[in-house]
């Protein structure tokens, strides 16, 4: 059963509709739908009252409700206009035993990147963390790596840019593969059963290039297209990401689809060293397949650069 809240929006969305009408059809008091529109109105929601009735106008730009509504990905959505990192937030809500959560901030005051590096999360990014609680073992968690990965590059897309996939979780843009976004992926659980995964993801979406740290080789949606509609984008990630994560075993196939690591010569320093040639192919949950020209090495873990042909 909706909540009357929800019922309330949808009424008015196809409005105009007249509040006492409105109140017996959802069987509550007048003075009930009139409190529903004063709180929409104080979260954003734009709502017409004229002769006909209440009518929404438009919906907050950005925020919990406005990514909320509309959604079709069963998240709650936290919202922060400014947090440390959301990340740091969606352990605390895992570990308070919650799942499906969706910790979104406007900027992170201290964003985290992979390998302790910072994260810089200005205002207009899209910072999102979700603390999730899948029954599967832990070694399958690298696969909701891929699958955020996977929805940020079928997002941007949408959004009109032409992102790719930089193994294992760089989504990045153009000839010169400038990065668009890095997810960083953290887990708890014992060997045959995660407690919680938080996939944490940043995008510099409507981000002046000039804030994100030049040496980081960043770039950012605003400067491929200009500014979007984060609240679209970020629904479109969160939609992606919940019909890939439902079906683990189509997201390999999804990555290589949208990869530009296969086929190319590349480094990867790993935790037992470096590693050189060909990148061949992607195994579940996420493993890097590389020919040095002598063996087949398969990699879990490390940073790759993409390298020129030989
Ligand atoms: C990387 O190093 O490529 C991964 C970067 C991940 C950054 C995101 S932003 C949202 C979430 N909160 C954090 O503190 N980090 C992740």
């Amino acid at each position: 059963m909706q909540a009357t809240r929800e019922q309330v929006l949808d009424a008015l969305s196809e409005g105009p509709v007249a509040g006492p009408a409105l109140a017996d059809r959802l069987d509550v008091s007048r003075a009930a739908i009139w409190k529903h529109v004063e709180q929409l109105r104080e979260e954003g929601f734009e709502i017409d009252s004229g002769d006909d009735g209440y009518e929404l106008v438009s919906v907050p730009e950005f925020g919990a409700s406005a990514v909320a509504y509309g959604l079709e990905a069963p998240f709650e959505i936290e919202y922060h206009d400014s947090i440390d990192s959301t990340n740091r937030r969606a352990r605390e809500r895992a570990a308070e035993g919650e799942g499906d959560v969706a910790v979104l901030a406007d900027e992170q005051t201290g964003g985290r990147g992979r390998l302790d590096r910072a994260w810089a999360s200005p205002s207009g990014g899209v910072w999102l963390s979700l603390a999730l609680r899948p029954e599967v073992p832990i070694a399958h968690a690298p696969a909701f790596t891929l699958a955020a990965a996977v929805a940020v590059t079928r997002a941007a897309r949408e959004a009109g840019v032409n992102a790719r996939i930089k193994w294992p979780n760089d989504v990045v843009v153009g000839d010169d593969e400038r990065k668009l976004a890095g997810i960083l992926t953290e887990v708890e659980g014992e060997a045959d059963r995660v407690d919680w995964v938080v996939v944490g993801m940043g995008i510099n979406v409507n981000v002046d290039p000039s804030a994100l740290p030049a040496a980081a080789d960043a770039t950012s949606v605003q400067e491929a297209v200009g500014p979007i509609d984060r609240r679209v984008f970020t629904q479109r990630l969160l939609e992606e990401f919940d019909a890939l994560r439902r079906d683990l075993d189509a997201v390999v196939p999804a990555w290589r689809a949208d990869a530009t690591t296969l086929g190319k010569r590349v480094r990867v320093e790993t935790p037992g060293g470096t590693v050189e040639g060909e990148a061949v192919n992607i195994s579940f949950p996420g493993a890097l397949v590389v020919d040095t020209g002598e063996e087949r090495v398969t990699i879990t873990a490390g940073d790759c650069e993409h390298l020129r042909p030989a």
